[in-house]
């Protein structure tokens, strides 16, 4: 796969995620001061679909989304609309200027658990935000993959996320961290949530082309070659086992709300 191969791969996932998830994501989102927010700040956009969705639901909120990725931004340009802009901006840039008091809300989806430093994100952060601003922060909880009855393939799945989280620094039970952390950073009324993320909740085809894309992209980014046989292996659990249902496969996707 070349590189423009994977980035249009991952697009394509990235979307996936918004049809799977929108609704879920945005009731948390509302339950948690969402519409009392002018101004949001999406770190890490990505394609920027899930916030072209909010801008398009949102008229009345003004969107930002940001990404350290050139091709990121060009994709999120072509989202662009009255309520919704994107900058090509670095979290981790040294000498960044970029002006977050502007904003009085802050959605990191699927970005804080995926970088190396979750930390020097959340300092940043709370050091340029303006009172009161409020945090919304979702990512998968790998701590929570469950697979039921057990099968050796769904450990080799775990196994090339854990392999996945260590060539990029991040630790696999991110989820788990991000609470204390945020504690220890002194961040007010912290609320947690937890959405299990499986075919009792899913469509069955849905969840089985995510667990493949998943696959196929954690396999790609932690270096494997395309014919590597364990992936070959996983996937082929994930046409046959996982879509006959007799499996039962669940994730859980962490969301976090916070206010400074
Ligand atoms: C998994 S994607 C999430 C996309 C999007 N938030 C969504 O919900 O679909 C993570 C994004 O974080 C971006 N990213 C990683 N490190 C970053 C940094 N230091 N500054 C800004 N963006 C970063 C990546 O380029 C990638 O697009």
């Amino acid at each position: 796969m070349s590189s423009s191969e994977l980035d249009a791969f991952v697009e394509s996932h990235l979307d996936l995620q918004v049809k799977i998830s929108y609704f879920d994501h945005l009731d948390f989102l509302i339950r948690h001061g969402f519409k009392e927010c002018s101004q949001i700040l999406d770190v890490g956009c990505g394609n920027g679909t899930f916030v072209a969705r909010l801008a398009l639901d949102h008229p009345q909120i003004q969107f930002k989304g940001i990404d350290k990725r050139k091709q990121c931004i060009e994709s999120g340009q072509k989202r662009v609309r009255e309520n919704l802009e994107f900058s090509q901006v670095d979290m981790f840039a040294r000498e960044s200027t970029y002006d977050f008091s502007r904003f009085d809300g802050f959605l990191m989806r699927y970005f804080l658990l995926h970088v190396d430093n979750a930390q020097k994100i959340l300092d940043l952060l709370k050091l340029k935000s303006k009172r009161p601003s409020r945090f919304w922060i979702i990512d998968l909880d790998w701590s929570q993959f469950s697979c039921h009855p057990p099968h050796k393939d769904f450990d080799k799945l775990t196994q090339l996320v854990k392999d996945f989280c260590t060539k990029i620094s991040v630790e696999s039970k991110g989820g788990q961290n991000v609470v204390p952390l945020l504690q220890k950073l002194d961040f007010q009324n912290i609320k947690v949530e937890h959405i299990p993320f499986s075919m009792k909740t899913i469509d069955l085809n849905d969840l089985a082309l995510y667990l493949r894309q998943e696959v196929q992209c954690y396999s790609r980014m932690s270096g494997r070659a395309m014919n590597d046989p364990e992936t070959a292996q996983i996937l082929q659990f994930i046409d046959e086992e996982v879509r006959s249902g007799e499996y039962q496969i669940s994730y859980s996707m962490i969301l976090v709300s916070a206010e400074l």
